[in-house]
C-alpha cells in the first residue's frame, strides 16, 4: 500500500473528468439569494478560487477560461491528475490556473499560507465522502487557514439518510472487488457480476431497483470509474448536521443549497407528509427535520464563513438571459408527487420577454401574466430547469473572452472527448456572461467547439467536419440529425448568450 492509497482508495486510477453545473459563481449568488443569504463579492473580475480535490482540472480550466482577472487553483494528491490538468491548461493558454500537488492531510496551516492565497471560494466536490479523517480535518485546516471572511464554500457530498441504503451495497462491492487480479475495471466487472446475482437472488440488503439499476449502468459503462467510486474502505456518507459540526473550527456556517426545489415542502411532500412534518419536535435541526420526509441522496449544498442576510433586493436583481431557444423550453420541475409547472400564459410571458434579452427577476415578476408569482417562484423554475441562466456579467463584446472560450472548448474537446463520450462523462462548454460553463456532453461540445472553429453553424457543415465514419451512412445520418436537433434546440440562445 503507498502513501497514497492509505488517504484515498482511488489513489491508483484517474477519476473521469467531470463538470458539475453548480461550480458557477452566478448560481451560487443566485442560490444563495434564494435562501437570503449575503454574497456580494467587491469585485466580480478578481476572485480567486480553489478546487480541493480538483481530479483532472477540469472545472479549474473552464472557470479559469471564463474569467480572465481570476486566479484558480486545482489543489489534488495524485500526480497523474495534476500532471495532466497542467497540460491541458498550458495548452488551453490559460495563464491564471494553476495546479498544486499536495496531500491536504499534510497541509499545516504554514503550509497553506505558503502555497495559497487567501480565497474567495472553495471547491471541494466529492471528495469528503471518500476520505479518511485525517484528510477530512486537513480540509478544515485548509478553510480556516484560507478561506476568507464571508468566502464561500461549495461541498459536494453523498448525504444521509438518503444515502443509507447504499452502505451495505458499498461494503458486499469492496469485499467482492479484494482479491480479483488486474486493474480497475477488472475488479468492477467481477464485483458488480456479485452484485448482480445478489440482486437477482433477492438480497434483502440492496436498495430498491430505482436507485440499484442506474448504478448498475453506470458501472457497465465505465467500470473504472465506478471502482473509483465504491472501492475505498473510507467511504462514508454523512448527515448534514455532522458535516456542518465537523466543519465548526474554520467558522463555516450553512448558506443554501445549489438546487433550493429539492427540499421544498410545497413540491416534495404529500398532503399526508406535510402533516406528519408539521407535528415534529420544532427542536430538531431544520436540516435533520427536512429529511425525515425528503430524499437527498448526493448533496451540494453551499456554506459561507460568517453568514449575513441578504439585501431585500438582491433576488430581484439578478439578471436571467435564456439558455434554450423558447420553442423547446421545458419548463416543469420533477418533485416526489408530480410535475411542478407554470400556467401557458406565464411561461409564454417569461418566455416571451426573455427572448429580447437578459431580464432582472424584478422585471419579470412584474409582468402583468405574472402577477401571481414571486421573484422566487420564477427564478426557481428558470433556474433550476436551465431555462435561463443568472448572469455574472454583460455577454462580453471583447473579442478575447471568445478567443479564451475558443482556445478552452478545443483543448477540451480534443483532450478529455473521447472519454466523456464512451462514459457519457459531462464535459461544459465555456461561458464567459455566466462566469462559468454549460454542462454539455461531447457531442454539443464539439458542435460548439467546430462553430466557434469557424465552421458554419448548420448541420451540411458540421456533419462533415464532425463525423467520423463517412463509409456507413446510418452513422452519417445520425450524427446529422443529433446536430439538427441540438442547432434547433440552442444555436439562437447560444449566441445571444456567447456560447457560440
Ligand atoms: C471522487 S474524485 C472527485 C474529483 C473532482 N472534484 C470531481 O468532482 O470531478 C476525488 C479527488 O480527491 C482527490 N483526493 C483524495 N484524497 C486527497 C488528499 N488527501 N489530498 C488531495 N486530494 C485528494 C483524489 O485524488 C481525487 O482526484
Amino acid at each position: 500500500m503507498t502513501d497514497a492509497k492509505g488517504r484515498y482508495g482511488g489513489a491508483d486510477s484517474r477519476y473521469l473528468p467531470a463538470f458539475g453545473v453548480d461550480a458557477s459563481p452566478a448560481r451560487l449568488h443566485l442560490a444563495l439569494a434564494l435562501a437570503d443569504v449575503h454574497w456580494e463579492p467587491a469585485d466580480r473580475e478578481r476572485l480567486r478560487v480553489l478546487d480541493i480535490g480538483c481530479g483532472r482540472g477540469l472545472t479549474v480550466c473552464l472557470l479559469a477560461a471564463a474569467n480572465p482577472g481570476w486566479e484558480v487553483i486545482g489543489l489534488d494528491l495524485q500526480p497523474v491528475h495534476v500532471a495532466e490538468a497542467r497540460e491541458i491548461a498550458a495548452e488551453a493558454g490559460l495563464d491564471n490556473a494553476r495546479f498544486i500537488e499536495a496531500d491536504i492531510a499534510e497541509l499545516d496551516e504554514a503550509a497553506s499560507v505558503r502555497l495559497l492565497p487567501e480565497v474567495d471560494i472553495v471547491i471541494c466536490n466529492g471528495v469528503w465522502t471518500w476520505v479518511p479523517d485525517p484528510v477530512r480535518l486537513g480540509i478544515v485546516a485548509l478553510l480556516k487557514a484560507r478561506l476568507a471572511p464571508g468566502g464561500l464554500l461549495l461541498m459536494g457530498y453523498n448525504a444521509l439518510p438518503g444515502f443509507a441504503d447504499c452502505i451495505a451495497m458499498q461494503r458486499f462491492l469492496m469485499e467482492a472487488a479484494r482479491g480479483v487480479p488486474g486493474g480497475d475495471a477488472e475488479k468492477a466487472r467481477a464485483a458488480f457480476a456479485v452484485l448482480r446475482r445478489m440482486r437477482d437472488g433477492g438480497s434483502p440488503h440492496l436498495p430498491r431497483a430505482e436507485v440499484l439499476d442506474p448504478i448498475l449502468e453506470a458501472a457497465a459503462v465505465a467500470p473504472a470509474y465506478a471502482a473509483h467510486e465504491w472501492f475505498t474502505p473510507f467511504w462514508r456518507p454523512v448527515f448534514h448536521a455532522d458535516l456542518l459540526r465537523d466543519l465548526g473550527p474554520a467558522q463555516i456556517e450553512f448558506g443554501a443549497p445549489s438546487r433550493p426545489s429539492a427540499a421544498l415542502h410545497q413540491l416534495q411532500l404529500t398532503a399526508a407528509q406535510r402533516e406528519g412534518y408539521a407535528q415534529l419536535p420544532a427542536s430538531m435541526p431544520e436540516e435533520i427535520l427536512t429529511d425525515t420526509f425528503i430524499e437527498r441522496r448526493f448533496r451540494n449544498d453551499i456554506f459561507v464563513r460568517g453568514r449575513r442576510p441578504a439585501a431585500a433586493t438582491a433576488l430581484g436583481d439578478i439578471r436571467l438571459a435564456l439558455g434554450v431557444n423558447p420553442e423547446h423550453a421545458v419548463m416543469t420541475l420533477g418533485t416526489r408527487t408530480g410535475l411542478a409547472s407554470l400556467t401557458d400564459a406565464q411561461n409564454a410571458a417569461l418566455l416571451d420577454a426573455l427572448e429580447k434579452g437578459p431580464q432582472r427577476l424584478r422585471d419579470l415578476a412584474a409582468l402583468p401574466a405574472c402577477r401571481d408569482l414571486s421573484e422566487r417562484d420564477i427564478a426557481l423554475m428558470l433556474y433550476e430547469t436551465y431555462t435561463a441562466h443568472p448572469l455574472w456579467r454583460d455577454v462580453p463584446t471583447d473579442p478575447a473572452f471568445a478567443r479564451r472560450a475558443t482556445r478552452c472548448n478545443d483543448t477540451i474537446a480534443r483532450r478529455l472527448g473521447a472519454e466523456a463520450f464512451a462514459s457519457h462523462a459531462p464535459l461544459g462548454a465555456v461561458v464567459p456572461a455566466v462566469g462559468s460553463a454549460f454542462v454539455m456532453g461531447m457531442t454539443s461540445l464539439a458542435i460548439v467547439a467546430a462553430i466557434r472553429m469557424g465552421v458554419p453553424a448548420d448541420a451540411d457543415h458540421l456533419t462533415d467536419r464532425l463525423v467520423q465514419r463517412r463509409d456507413d451512412p446510418d452513422a452519417v445520418d445520425a450524427v446529422k440529425r443529433s446536430i439538427e436537433n441540438t442547432l434547433s434546440r440552442h444555436l439562437a440562445a447560444w449566441r445571444a448568450i456567447g456560447v457560440v
